[in-house]
């Protein structure tokens, strides 16, 4: 009687064949899909020494941003019209040189993706993959007044975006010691 509760449900589902298969199906295929993107279609990208130098705008913080590049910048010459494309699946460094005017032991740091067509109902989104640990990206402890490096590096998702912000801050409530956004676009 137990188990035939138990597999109720499920003859069930067995008698609608037509309904229940083509919705299994399509679920693990995309779930496939994506499984074999991350482990087959990622190419191994060597960043280089350096990286080409982009376009950015600095947003409100206790600090100065004074470059950044990305690598591999594959197309588009990291420009706000000409930005560098970033395809889903690869891989790319983004360093950004920072001197924050303040310390910090526990920095904070949060990525958002900029989404001009609002396809996910705002016009941006966290950034799937990131640490909020922010010693995982720069040297800690963070230095005040000493010229660092904040290096990221970007797994590109099947998410649409336009621009990236990156946003260190010296703990969760703290302020930013270390605001930039860059034009990427995106190619799927
Ligand atoms: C990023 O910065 C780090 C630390 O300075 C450096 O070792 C690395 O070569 C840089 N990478 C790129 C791609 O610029
Ligand atoms: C960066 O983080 C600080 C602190 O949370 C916040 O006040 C500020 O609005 C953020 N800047 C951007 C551009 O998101």
């Amino acid at each position: 009687m137990f188990m035939f509760k138990l597999l109720a449900p499920l003859l069930a589902l067995a008698a609608l064949p037509s309904l229940a298969a083509p919705f299994y199906m399509e679920d693990i295929a995309s779930y496939v899909a994506k499984d074999s993107a991350a482990d087959a279609g990622v190419r191994t990208i060597n960043p280089g020494p350096s990286g080409t130098p982009v376009a950015f705008t600095s947003c409100d913080a206790q600090g100065t941003v004074s470059g950044v590049t990305i690598s591999p910048c594959e197309s588009g010459d990291g420009t706000a019209g000409s930005p560098c494309v970033f395809t889903n699946g690869n891989h790319y460094t983004i360093n950004i040189t920072y001197t924050p005017d303040l310390a910090a032991t526990s920095p904070r740091s949060g990525l958002a993706a900029h989404d001009a067509t609002e396809s996910y109902g705002a016009d941006s989104y966290a950034y799937s993959g990131q640490s909020f640990n922010g010693c995982e990206y720069t040297a800690c402890p963070v230095v005040a007044a000493k010229e660092s490096e904040y290096t990221y590096e970007f797994v590109t998702l099947d998410s649409v975006f336009d621009g990236l912000t990156f946003n260190l801050t010296t703990d969760v409530f703290g302020p930013s010691i270390m605001c930039a956004s860059i034009p990427v676009a995106f190619s799927s």
